[in-house]
């Protein structure tokens, strides 16, 4: 049923690209991404593609030139073997934070992308939770963005966290409320919004909070963690309000810089991330907990494959 599917990956996250493979019971392709000398990248697609229905897993995270330059190749590489429709399979899209034009003289580094994904040949785009909803329209090829929500109601659940009223989903900003709604929805739970207040681009600062948290367990819910500064003033403004235990469940965990320890030591009780970013051990820290996201993305390709609908996987966001 599946066998004329190709699954390849980059290097950026192969234990992803594998467990997406053992999850449809499907190889991954044979390919050599190397360096030339000079360190520009080395495409080879060891296995014939004419024809076939190929996905490419590459998120665009940390080395995020290199990881994109890599996806590119991999693309052209498949074009120019006659693969016969090219899915590029990105579970973290990064450059999307410059999604608009919001200061003069500034570029909108996501369409930039988009265009260069199309340009070097896919045919269609699979993502998850997307900074900014628009830039599924930055591509003139159909792209899937799934959500991370299911996995993150798993865990919850299997915590005994959900069901018992005592839980606030927590948007740590304005921005983030159309998807803490859908949490909230689908949690069966109330919600509360941080009126954040950025000072610079590497510190905020908690001003406000919306909604009623006192005495019960807050979820802050967002798509990126990258320095830590969003989430530790969030945590430290809902501790301060009279919160019980305070955990997050953040999509894609950039953490740079230092944002590990700055979680470890923060008075936050778990941060759950997925694995759409591999998280090297020198970032790991006890509070830091992962679930995968293998199965969703498994479950996206078999019916993208099949020409199913796949919005079972996203229908909840939209009410
Ligand atoms: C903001 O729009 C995003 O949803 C995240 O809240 C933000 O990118 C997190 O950045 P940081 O961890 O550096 O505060």
């Amino acid at each position: 049923m599946l066998s004329n599917i190709c699954l390849f990956s980059g290097n950026a996250n192969r234990r992803l690209s594998e467990n997406i493979s053992n999850n449809l019971n499907v190889p991954l392709a044979k390919s050599l991404v190397s360096r030339f000398s000079d360190g520009e990248i080395r495409v080879k697609i060891e296995e014939n593609v004419r024809g076939r229905d190929v996905f490419v897993i590459q998120p665009t995270c940390v080395p995020v030139n290199d990881n994109l330059v890599e996806l590119l190749v991999l693309i052209d590489a498949l074009k120019r073997a006659s693969a016969d429709r090219i899915t590029a399979v990105i579970p973290y899209f990064g450059y999307a934070r410059q999604d608009r034009k919001d200061q003069p003289r500034v570029p909108i580094t996501a369409k930039l992308v988009a265009n260069l994904i199309t340009v070097a040949g896919a045919s269609r785009v699979l993502t998850m939770d997307l900074h900014a909803g628009q830039i599924q329209g930055f591509f003139d090829i159909p792209l899937d963005n799934l959500y991370g929500i299911n996995s993150f109601l798993e865990y919850f659940s299997l915590q005994g966290f959900i069901g018992n009223g005592d839980i606030v989903i927590v948007s740590p900003d304005v921005g983030g409320i159309k998807m803490a709604r859908g949490y909230a929805k689908r949690f069966g739970s109330a919600l509360a919004i941080i009126d954040k207040r950025r000072i610079s681009p590497v510190s905020t600062e908690a001003v406000h909070i919306l909604g009623d948290v006192k005495g019960k367990n807050a979820i802050i819910v967002d798509d990126i963690i990258a320095t830590g500064s969003s989430l530790v003033e969030a945590v430290k403004a809902l501790k301060n309000a009279g919160c019980k235990k305070v955990f997050a469940a953040i999509t894609h965990g950039v953490l740079s810089r230092d944002a590990s320890d700055k979680l470890q030591d923060s008075p936050i009780d778990e941060v759950v991330i997925t694995d759409t970013i591999p998280l090297p051990p020198e970032k790991k820290r006890p509070k830091i907990k992962v679930i995968s996201v293998a199965s969703i993305f498994a479950e996206a390709i078999k019916r993208i494959h099949l020409a199913q609908s796949i919005s079972i996987l996203f229908d909840f966001i939209q009410q």
